[in-house]
């Protein structure tokens, strides 16, 4: 059994602690939304391990009271939950959001939506999706449409999650929806969301909105060996995950090589606008390093994913860490690596950093393990805030069990347990320990 090391460093007084869900994972009630293109997805066969679908997950929807309950009695300052785009097109759908802002607010607890987290619509994406330049400006309107509505009582924002996840799975090796298997001829769709960000950065400004971040997926690249080959190979890939997203908004540049690569008649315009005053904080999910090396010769796997051969590099496993159900290795050292890296990288380009998802996924209600991970990575936080990096807050991923992509229903991240035949939430042993972690810190 994982052990801790007693009681948590204290974090400063105002710091945020907060716990993340996504619309699509949680939220069921599909017959009373648009299709997005998870929906399309899961209905093709093959797509999901276990052939499920969403279309009940958590019934979060209907439940949402009991949820909230929860994350009050949990003791943590704020929610980050995610807006479902179809929802929001589809008649009477912002008033969920309504009533569930409404409820945190209640409760004392600071809602935190992210705008897009991986749902498009699909009649967004039958007019050509993140490839076409349009979507951000639709992107853009339905930001307005949610600001008018929740903007007296939202102040915290989250244009995008993961777009570099959005870009790599979703377009370029098709695990994820929409499935496209563009490889280099994805990138139109990293450039897109950016500029989404961009325009939802001013459509929020424009709508008084004060504290705007982006949730960004990041992890240390680790070479397989000090051979060239692998080196170069370790360094496109970190380019890819850690550069391509963060540069443009940090440094309102791309990393050499890429802008020439971009669609749009004027990138260097597009980039003006993704950098000038988007951002107030920086989000970072992080849950594993990667090692990386020259490519091979056939197909490799990654945690379920397929990795085509043509790629320009080859992911390589981990060894001597432990590793969650998902196969990731559990390395809290690598955060503390992740921010200091960016802190040098960024100085003082780098805006105040939330760690808007850290989490992992293990069976059972007496998760020790899961205790053991949160401990380290708050410890390793705490080390980089030590070591000058500013970080503001701290989002676990996730409030509940729930329906995890590709991966259906088989990876349970939450908190806790969602028995998916009856809807029994039942909080976790981790549960426990982070709501008396927090009321430690408080104390
Ligand atoms: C992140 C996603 C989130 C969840 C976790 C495990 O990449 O943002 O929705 O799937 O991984």
């Amino acid at each position: 059994m994982a052990t801790t090391a007693g009681a948590l460093p204290s974090f400063p007084p105002g710091f945020q602690w907060g716990v993340s869900t996504s619309a699509h994972q949680i939220e069921g009630a599909a017959d009373r939304r648009a299709p997005s293109i998870w929906d399309r997805f899961s209905a093709e066969p093959g797509r999901i391990k276990d052939g499920s679908t969403a279309d009940t997950a958590c019934d979060h929807v209907a439940r949402h009271r009991e949820d909230v309950a929860l994350i009050g009695d949990l003791g943590v300052d704020a929610y980050r939950f995610s807006l479902s785009w179809p929802r929001v097109l589809s008649p009477g759908g912002l008033d969920f959001y309504d009533r569930l802002v409404d409820e945190l607010c209640a409760q004392g607890i600071r809602p935190v939506p992210t705008l897009f987290h991986w749902d498009l619509p699909v009649s967004v994406a039958e007019a050509g999706g993140w490839l076409e330049r349009s979507t951000a400006t639709r992107f853009a309107e339905y930001v307005t449409t949610v600001a008018a509505r929740l903007g007296d009582r939202v102040e915290q924002w989250i244009t995008l999650n993961e777009p570099a996840e959005h870009t790599l799975l979703g377009h370029a090796l098709g695990e994820h929806a929409p499935g496209a298997k563009l490889l280099f001829d994805a990138l139109p769709v990293a450039h897109h969301q950016l500029l989404a960000h961009g325009l939802a950065a001013r459509a929020l400004r424009a709508a008084g909105a004060r504290s705007i971040g982006i949730a960004n997926s990041h992890g240390p690249t680790w070479p397989a060996s000090d051979d060239p080959a692998d080196t170069a190979a370790a360094d496109l890939y970190d380019t890819i995950l850690n550069r391509l997203f963060a540069d443009p908004l940090l440094l309102g540049a791309y990393p050499e090589g890429f802008a020439e690569l971009m669609p749009g008649d004027d990138v260097a315009a597009d980039l003006k606008l993704i950098s000038e005053s988007t951002l107030d904080w920086y989000g970072v999910n992080y849950y594993q390093p990667t090692q990386v090396g020259a490519p091979t010769a056939s197909d490799g796997e990654f945690s379920g994913l397929t990795l085509p051969a043509e790629l320009p590099f080859s992911v390589r496993e981990i060894t001597g860490h432990p590793v969650t159900d998902f196969g990731w290795p559990v390395v809290p050292d690598a955060l503390t690596s992740l921010l200091t890296g960016f802190r040098e990288r960024y100085g003082d380009r780098l805006p105040p950093v939330i760690i808007t998802e850290n989490g992992c996924a293990y069976e059972g209600t007496d998760d020790q393990d899961r205790i053991a991970y949160l401990d380290g990575h708050l410890r390793a936080l705490h080390r980089a805030m030590a070591a000058g990096v500013d970080v503001r807050g701290y989002f676990v991923w996730s409030l509940l069990d729930n329906w995890e992509w590709a991966e259906g229903y088989t990876k349970r991240f939450g908190l806790v347990h969602v028995d998916f035949a009856t809807q029994a939430r039942t909080p976790k042993a981790s549960y426990r320990w982070l709501r008396d972690a927090l009321r430690a810190q408080r104390a």
